[in-house]
């Protein structure tokens, strides 16, 4: 891959899952690793229906909203709904602190209408595409999305590897958001979740990602702040970051 692929006019964004921190004391764990260099906090919401896994809901968001500071200021809490259904719970989360909400396609009848609803509740919308989930969801739906998240694992859990395909997938969605941005200038961000360590946060990178969730990658060390200065040095390596 070239450098066409890379994300033009944006920074790269690190977004630490905390599905990976420490639950006994997630507030510090959250002010740790913004500190540490974080830029945003990943928060994975899990149902045990639309996926096989059970973990957080709006109160821990409210819970941990002081906690995300990034210099004094309010940090990205990005919340990633695996529930199904999903428009009950997405006022919930704006109303505890949410400022960007993605969700599922596949788990909600109405896209346009979840779309609209995280928009009317004051939250930037993003739409995840599983790791076989195919592109035609983009289709109708780029004016209303702020944020395109493709998995690179399938969802359910933390620790999982990172699906090779996923880098070809990434390349074709940069493709089309470059299209859309050279179409209307709308910038919209590319997140990718699943696997993501410094081994290869630079593959994914110059794929055209533009945002990282990594969750065992840095959870799982002792120092955040190492951690996340060398997957910056990779990104480094590519610019902007
Ligand atoms: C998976 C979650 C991911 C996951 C990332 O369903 O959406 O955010 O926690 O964890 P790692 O980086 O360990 O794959
Ligand atoms: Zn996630």
């Amino acid at each position: 891959m070239d450098s066409q692929n890379l994300p033009s006019n944006t920074q790269f964004v690190i977004a630490p899952s905390i599905l990976s921190a420490d639950f006994a004391c997630l507030g510090k764990e959250v002010k740790d690793v913004l500190v540490a260099g974080a830029d945003w906090i990943h928060f994975d919401v899990m149902d045990n229906h639309y996926v096989p896994n059970l973990t957080i809901g709006p109160l821990v968001c409210e819970a941990i909203r002081p906690y995300a500071l990034k210099n004094d200021k309010p940090a990205v809490i990005d919340v990633h709904l695996m529930v199904e259904p999903v428009d009950r719970i997405i006022p919930d989360f704006a109303k505890a602190g949410a400022n960007l909400i993605s969700f599922h396609p596949e788990a909600s009848p109405h896209v346009n209408r979840t779309l609209n609803l995280i928009r009317d509740q004051g939250c930037q919308a993003g739409i995840v595409l599983n790791p076989a989930t195919p592109l035609h969801y983009l289709d109708h739906t780029l004016e209303l999305v702020d944020l395109v998240l493709l998995m690179s694992v399938n969802p359910g859990f933390g620790g999982q590897s990172f699906i090779p395909s996923t880098l070809h997938k990434i390349a074709q969605v940069r493709a089309r958001l470059d299209q859309y941005k050279a179409e209307t200038g709308k910038h919209i961000r590319l997140e990718v979740d699943g696997g993501i360590k410094v081994d290869n946060i630079g593959a994914v990178a110059k794929a055209g990602a533009d945002t990282f969730v990594a969750g065992s990658a840095i959870f799982g060390k002792n120092d955040y702040k190492h951690v996340i200065q060398a997957m910056r040095d990779e990104l480094g390596k590519l610019g902007n970051a």
